[in-house]
């Protein structure tokens, strides 16, 4: 998709859709505990490793506990649980209602939930002020311009640390998304949108924002880049 033929509500509505359906399944099964093919376990074991390193620079940011972040497209809840069993307060947030569901009845089950509002909601209008925000594996599903639309609602809420993750472009990444084609159908990965450093340099500058930590998470089928951002 070039971004002259983006549309936001329709994208926002196809990610709503495949999310609250086969996504669903997918990610939970992915997120969870079933046995899964090896190329998905590597997807699992990927993102746990993702998780404590966001987790780890979270801490290192100082924030207080009691400190209410945002967990902006949850997913099934495994950060927004992890950050209340740890003391802070959560806005647990995406656009599939599956996903709000399936983390309010994780967190039931570890006690948590009352530390924990829960809202489907999508990143583009979710609205509050948070002493900080984190948004995982979402954004990788923008291409650039809705990347920036999005991008630029979630740092309007926070005054404090961001942190996500986005697929920056380089050319083996594009290659393996490219052969990912060549998977069987059961196999393949959801869409993932690449963005350009020069394209990120933008977006960051635009909104006066600078980068504090960047690190590149590869595990088997699973690659991202992890960043933290903040106010200059
Ligand atoms: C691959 S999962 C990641 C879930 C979670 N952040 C994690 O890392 O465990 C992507 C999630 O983003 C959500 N999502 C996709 N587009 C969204 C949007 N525009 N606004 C909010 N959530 C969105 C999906 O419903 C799904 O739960």
């Amino acid at each position: 998709m070039n971004s002259s033929s983006f549309n936001a509500e329709e994208h926002k509505k196809m990610l709503q859709s495949y999310f609250n359906g086969q996504g669903f399944q997918r990610w939970a099964s992915i997120y969870g505990n079933d046995k899964l093919s090896t190329v998905r376990s590597t997807v699992r074991q990927g993102h746990a490793v993702m998780m404590d390193k966001a987790f780890e620079w979270l801490q290192k940011t100082g924030l207080k506990k009691g400190a209410f972040v945002l967990d902006a497209g949850c997913g099934t809840g495994l950060f927004s649980i992890r950050l209340a069993k740890s003391g802070y307060r959560v806005k647990s947030a995406d656009i599939a209602a599956q996903m709000v569901n399936k983390t309010k009845e994780d967190a039931e089950k570890a006690g948590v939930a009352g530390n924990i509002e829960f809202e489907v909601n999508s990143i583009e209008s979710v609205s509050g002020s948070y002493d900080a925000v984190v948004c995982f594996d979402v954004l990788i599903h923008y291409p650039a311009e809705g990347f920036a639309q999005a991008f630029s609602n979630l740092s309007s809420l926070t005054k404090g640390p961001m942190i996500f993750t986005y697929a920056p472009y380089n050319n083996i990444l594009a290659f393996q998304h490219w052969i990912g084609g060549f998977f069987p159908k059961k196999e393949r990965r959801t869409t993932i949108q690449m963005i350009r450093d020069e394209e990120m340099q933008r977006v960051l500058g635009k909104l006066g924002l600078t980068v504090v930590s960047r690190q590149k998470i590869s595990f088997g089928f699973y690659h991202t880049m992890l960043m933290h951002v903040e106010r200059r």
